[in-house]
């Protein structure tokens, strides 16, 4: 008997055409993997990101991805997760349990700051900040109890770089496991694991993707029994990802060094260029002398800066007078996340998201995000906005 259209269209034999031979790799989409008998679905599989047993776990496309991430970060294993934020909850709820503490650094992603602050506690799981620029304090802060360190490099916002290698020493010293946000540097400013970090969480919403257009994160590690427990948390929190976003990501990878080379230049350029202003009582940014933090980038990752530079106004001008500049500017959008083509400014008022002393002068803060556009055009921009806070 004939079957019927539905049928016959979902049951059609499909295969990847033969010598079928092309640099992008194919989109593979399921949610049912199909197995080939019921001998076929008892068979174990193994958790070894080639193994096919249901698209929540990975498709070819998804595991390209991974494979390829593990790569860029100098990483064995690698899992997928639907933001960066999402690379921050895996880590801290796989690594922790209720009992112990975790430190994070002062100038942590607000979000981890969250996080870490209103949601780990009803998990019995406690917390302090730490000094990133102070290993000796760090050191001394370690307990029986403390069973994660998050690392950030460079810090959030105030972009202070840590003493990565005081830090991670005094971690291993203790035998405690350290996680590093490094979305900043990406895998190119400096590689994590030769520094002897545990974990890396990339949030690949900004240079791996590349395009403001899509949100995903990535968690590497070079210890199969510590991704074996990352990978026991992904599971049961269901964490998967698009493969038309994974598509997205694969097409950014190629080009992520280009992109962050140059976006580096432009920032360091326009971070030199605003430390000159009259108006500007501080530029932070770990590759210029004299910003917090900058001899430990020097000791680590002088092969990179990400895009970033903040800048400090005297204290003369009120917050309403640097919203008036950041509004003034003509080719900078107002808005969250970086490493995109368009340049963005944000002004933030750092005396609420900060517990220790701050390392930088006080004064209203912008932070600049900088994009793919022309460094002339941009210093143009910088210079007609700054005419607002002429007298
Ligand atoms: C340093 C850092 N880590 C993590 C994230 C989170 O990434 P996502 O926006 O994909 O959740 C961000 C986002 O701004 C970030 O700046």
């Amino acid at each position: 008997m004939a079957k019927a259209i539905s049928t016959q269209q979902i049951h059609h034999p499909y295969r990847a055409p033969e010598g079928w031979d092309a640099f992008p790799v194919g989109v593979y989409k399921a949610s049912t993997v199909l197995f080939k008998n019921t001998a076929d679905l008892h068979k174990p599989r193994p958790r070894d990101g080639h193994s096919y047993r249901y698209g929540l776990h990975g498709t070819p496309t998804s595991y390209t991805l991974a494979a390829r991430l593990a790569t860029l970060e100098g990483a064995e294993h690698c899992l997928l997760v639907p933001s960066g934020l999402a690379g921050v909850t895996l880590v801290s709820m796989a690594l922790l349990r209720p009992g112990d503490e975790v430190l994070v650094p002062d100038n942590v992603y607000g979000q981890n700051r969250y996080l870490t602050e209103s949601w780990l506690p009803q998990f019995g799981i406690t917390h302090r900040f730490y000094d990133p620029l102070d290993a000796a304090s760090l050191a001394d802060m370690l307990g029986p109890q403390t069973k994660l360190v998050w690392l950030e490099a460079a810090g959030s916002i105030t972009l202070e770089f840590p003493d990565l290698l005081g830090l991670v020493a005094a971690c291993k010293a203790q035998g405690v496991l350290t996680a590093i946000d490094n979305t900043w540097g990406t895998g190119i400013a400096f590689n994590p694991f030769a520094l002897g970090i545990d974990v890396s969480m990339n949030a690949l919403t900004k240079y791996p993707s590349g395009g403001a257009d899509v949100l995903m994160g990535s968690v590497c590690t070079r210890d199969l029994a510590l991704h074996e427990r990352l990978n026991h948390a992904h599971e049961h929190l269901g964490y998967s990802v698009g493969q038309n976003d994974v598509e997205l990501v694969l097409r950014g990878l190629p080009t992520t060094e280009l992109r962050y080379r140059a976006q580096d230049a432009t920032t360091r350029a326009l971070a030199a260029w605003m430390q000159a202003q009259p108006a500007v009582a501080q530029v932070l940014h770990p590759a210029l002398p004299g910003s917090p933090g900058h001899a430990h980038w020097l000791a680590t990752s002088s092969a990179g800066a990400a895009c970033l530079f903040s800048a400090i106004f005297k204290p003369e001008f009120d917050a309403k007078q640097i919203d008036a500049f950041v509004d003034a500017l003509a080719l900078f959008g107002i808005g969250y996340s970086w490493a995109g083509p368009m340049s963005l400014a944000v002004p933030y008022d750092m005396r609420r998201s900060r517990n220790l002393a701050r390392p930088y002068a006080d004064g209203q803060l912008v932070r600049f995000a900088i994009g793919l556009e022309a460094e002339a055009d941009l210093r143009a921009d910088l210079a007609q906005a700054l005419a607002v806070l002429s007298p």
